[in-house]
């Protein structure tokens, strides 16, 4: 047991961190100022600022980011796919992802990830797919791109579906590509512990016009108008199509599919807009704690695993992911206790969702059927990784890392 009270505690050093600056500010007062809280001209704005900052085409705002993952995966039963049939996503991440394929009535299909990366192994992935297969969600994991080269391979080969989830991964980059530009679809969640933040949110992106009808009408109870007054009435103006259907149909309670009620507001968009504006910042200044951590944990590497990029990789750190190795002397809760006794926050990573999420039970999964995941779920934890950690919050880390280390 880790003695609390001889550890000092004189810092703070958290997971995330929310920074609203004077632009943000003044946008949120705007909104309240016009009255005019629901979705409106910020929400057009910041989806078309994020979508355009990938250059795509597209970006339809939705409530979460678990929603943009369900959103974007119910669009598979407009192309062909049935209830039940499934998706394959990395047996290692945040659960959510397995929840939102459920919400949209798809069945999640587990396959291991590669334990060098974290993210799903485009082997494992090809071996999962089934009759019912029809799409694999790359999901990259902690802000480190999967291998979208080999995972493309792998959808086209099967005439699957290609979706990221880059909730954990705003300005990463892939062979100098940018996440989120490799699929038909990428989800992105805004929630408060993410890159960009929104307090809650989230988005889906594509380059494709019917794709992106779909998700405008998923995200909106399924409704059938797509025109700009019904998506998104920014001006309080009259529905053009409104009696498309007949004098006696509403085209605005007219419902063509079994959508959510999923919309972003007007406050968090104002919010979301200023993000955006300072993506690059906020993407380089976590960069650059990224590398400070590796330079300087290095020499614990005996016994952690550290957070490298491999070939063609650019990460944007959602955080500081560290495995504890299997040789080290000590087990991760002696050293995660350690750090939250010093005020160094610390997450597990995730879990392995099929065998070790009580949640995940029913799936009937065997413990030691994911070993990868299995491995990094039950050894691996993070820590904060973010734009306000000063220069001396991360000598403070390091030192608390070196102080724990100092008996082995
Ligand atoms: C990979 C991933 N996808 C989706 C989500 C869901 O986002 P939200 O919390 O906004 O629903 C999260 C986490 O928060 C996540 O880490």
């Amino acid at each position: 047991m880790v003695e609390e009270k001889k550890v000092a505690r004189e810092r703070r050093i958290t997971v995330g961190t929310v920074a609203v600056g004077e632009g943000g500010k003044k946008r949120v007062m705007e909104a309240l100022a016009r009255g005019r809280i629901s979705g409106g001209k910020f929400v057009q704005e910041f989806e078309e600022a994020f979508a355009a900052y990938h250059g795509l085409k597209y970006g339809i705002a939705v409530s979460t980011g678990t929603d943009a993952d369900a959103v974007a995966v119910a669009t598979l039963l407009e192309r062909g796919g049935r209830r039940g049939d499934e998706v394959i996503l990395p047996a290692l991440t945040f659960i959510s992802v397995a929840n939102a394929v459920l919400h949209a009535g798809l069945v999640p299909r587990f396959a291991d990830i590669n334990a060098d990366s974290y993210n799903l192994e485009p082997a494992a992935a090809e071996a999962a797919i089934s009759p019912r297969t029809r799409a694999v969600m790359a999901v990259h994991n902690f802000g480190r791109p999967a291998p979208m080269g080999e995972l493309a391979e792998v959808a086209a080969r099967h005439g699957l579906m290609l979706i990221e989830d880059a909730a954990e991964a705003h300005g990463a980059r892939y062979r100098g590509k940018l996440v989120g530009t490799f699929g038909a679809m990428a989800a992105y969640s805004f929630y408060v512990a993410h890159i960009l933040t929104t307090g809650e949110g989230g988005m889906v992106i594509t380059d494709d016009d019917e794709l992106a009808r779909l998700c405008r009408s998923l995200r909106a109870h399924g409704r059938a108008c797509d025109c700009k007054v019904c998506v998104l009435n920014v001006d309080s103006s009259y529905c053009p199509l409104r009696y498309k259907y007949g004098d006696d149909t509403d085209i605005r309670f007219h419902f063509e599919r079994v959508g959510f009620s999923s919309k972003m507001n007007e406050l968090e968009a104002a919010l979301g807009v200023e993000q955006v504006e300072k993506m690059d910042d906020i993407v380089r200044a976590r960069r650059e704690r990224l590398d400070y951590f590796n330079r300087h944990l290095a020499r614990h590497e005996e016994f952690l695993k550290l957070f490298r990029a491999g070939p063609g990789e650019e990460i944007s750190p959602l955080c500081y992911p560290l495995v504890v190795q299997r040789e080290a002397p000590f087990e991760r809760f002696e050293l995660t206790k350690y750090l939250e006794q010093r005020g160094v926050e610390t997450r597990p990573a995730f879990g392995c969702v099929p065998t070790q999420q009580p949640a995940y039970k029913w799936m009937g999964h065997r413990e030691g059927e994911f070993p990868a995941a299995e491995h990094v779920g039950a050894r691996g934890f993070y820590i904060g990784c973010h734009q306000n950690i000063t220069d001396e919050d991360a000598a403070y880390v390091v030192a608390a890392f070196d102080e724990f280390m100092k008996k082995y």
